[in-house]
C-alpha cells in the first residue's frame, strides 16, 4: 500500500472524526491525535524518508497538503460556534412562547362570606365594627346579664388565659354590643363579624374557633317586627328570595324575648330541613341599663349568627374543618 493511499485515507478519517467531535474535549483529543507533535500527520512525515527518491516530490507534496488541510479544518472548527452538544445542553429560551403565569390567590371563602354578609347589612344601614378577641368577663358576661353563677362561665366552657386575671378568648361576639354601647349614644346600628372561641371537640360541625356575626340596633321604638323583618330580609338576600325563615322561642340572658332563627333548607332531592342560624331577641333592659342607656326611652334588637353555617349551607360544604385546613384544592373551588 503506497504512502499516497495512506495519506488519502488518513485525511478522510481525520476530517470525519473532527466533524463528529461533539465537545471541546473531543476536539482537543482530535488535535492531539492528528496534528499534535506526536500525531498521525507527524508520523506520516517520518515515513517520507522510506519513500524511493523519484516518488519523494509527489509524496512530500501530498503530506504537506494533508498537514495544511487538517490544520485548516482544526482552525475553522475552533473559530466556529461552540460544539453542538454544548449548545443543546444550555436551557433553551423561546422568547415567542407565552409567559408563565404566576398563580394568584384569592380571598378565602369565609372572608368572601363575611364580605357578602356585611355588604347586605350595610345596605340596610348597619355599620361594621370590630371588638377584641381577647376579652374580659365584664364584656363577655357581666354586661350581657350573665351572672357569676351561670354555667356559661364555667372554665370548661371557655378559654380563660392562665394568670391573666379575668382575661379570656371571647366566646361570643355579643361582647361587641357592650363595647359599642359603652362608647356611644343611641341610635346604634352595627354589625360585628369575627372569631369566637370555645373548647368544643372538633368534628364535622364543631370547631374550637369559629366565626359569628353580631348585630345590634338600638333606637326609639325598635320592635320585634323590625327584628323579624331585618333577619328575614337578610336571609333572602344571602340565600335566595325563596328561603323561608322561622323564629323559635328561646332564652338568652341578654334578650327578652329571645328567639332562635331558623331557615328552611331544601336539599337536592327535594327534602327539607329547618337549620338553626343563630340567636336573636329584644335587648334586655338590664343590658341597656348596664351601659347607661335610658331603657324607658330606647329599645333594641340583637342577633348573633354562625358564619360557617351559612357558608356551608350556601356552598354545600359538608365539613367545617375544610374551612380551616387551608387545602388549596378545596379553597380553589370558591
Ligand atoms: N351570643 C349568642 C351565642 O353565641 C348568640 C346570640 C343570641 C346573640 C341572641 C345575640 C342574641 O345577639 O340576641 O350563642
Amino acid at each position: 500500500m503506497s504512502l499516497l493511499d495512506d495519506i488519502e485515507k488518513l485525511q478522510a478519517k481525520a476530517l470525519s472524526e473532527l466533524e463528529q467531535a461533539d465537545s471541546p474535549d473531543a476536539v482537543e483529543q482530535w488535535r492531539i491525535r492528528y496534528i499534535g507533535s506526536k500525531g498521525a500527520v507527524r508520523e506520516m512525515m517520518q515515513r517520507l524518508k522510506e519513500v524511493p527518491r523519484e516518488q519523494k516530490p509527489a509524496a512530500g507534496k501530498a503530506a504537506n497538503a494533508l498537514k495544511n488541510t487538517l490544520e485548516d479544518a482544526y482552525k475553522r472548527r475552533m473559530s466556529a460556534a461552540p460544539t453542538p452538544r454544548r449548545v443543546s445542553q444550555r436551557p433553551k429560551v423561546d422568547a415567542t412562547l407565552p409567559g408563565r403565569r404566576r398563580p394568584v390567590g384569592h380571598t378565602h371563602i369565609l372572608t368572601q362570606t363575611i364580605e357578602e354578609i356585611t355588604d347586605i347589612f350595610g345596605r340596610m344601614g348597619f355599620e361594621m365594627v370590630h371588638g377584641r378577641e381577647v376579652e374580659d368577663e365584664r364584656h363577655n358576661f357581666d354586661g350581657l346579664n350573665i351572672p357569676a353563677w351561670h354555667p356559661a362561665r364555667d372554665p370548661w366552657e371557655n378559654f380563660y388565659i392562665d394568670g391573666r386575671g379575668d382575661l379570656m378568648l371571647r366566646s361570643q361576639t355579643s361582647t361587641v354590643q357592650i363595647r359599642t354601647m359603652e362608647s356611644r349614644e343611641p341610635p346604634v346600628r352595627i354589625i360585628a363579624p369575627g372569631r369566637v372561641y370555645r373548647p368544643d371537640t372538633v368534628d364535622a360541625t364543631h370547631s374550637f374557633m369559629f366565626y359569628q356575626v353580631e348585630g345590634l340596633y338600638v333606637d326609639e321604638g325598635v320592635s320585634m317586627a323590625d327584628l323579624k323583618t331585618c333577619l328575614d330580609q337578610f336571609c333572602k338576600a344571602y340565600l335566595g328570595p325563596e328561603v323561608a325563615t322561622r323564629f323559635r322561642p328561646s332564652f338568652f340572658p341578654f334578650t327578652e324575648p329571645s328567639a332562635e332563627v331558623d331557615i328552611l333548607f331544601e336539599y337536592d332531592d327535594g327534602s327539607t330541613e329547618w337549620i338553626e342560624l343563630g340567636g336573636s331577641g329584644m335587648v334586655d333592659p338590664a343590658v341597656l341599663e348596664f351601659v347607661g342607656y335610658d331603657c324607658e326611652k330606647y329599645t333594641g334588637f340583637a342577633f348573633g349568627l354562625g358564619i360557617e353555617r351559612m357558608a356551608m349551607r350556601k356552598h354545600n360544604i359538608p365539613d367545617i374543618r375544610l374551612l380551616f385546613e387551608g387545602d388549596v384544592r378545596f379553597l380553589h373551588q370558591f
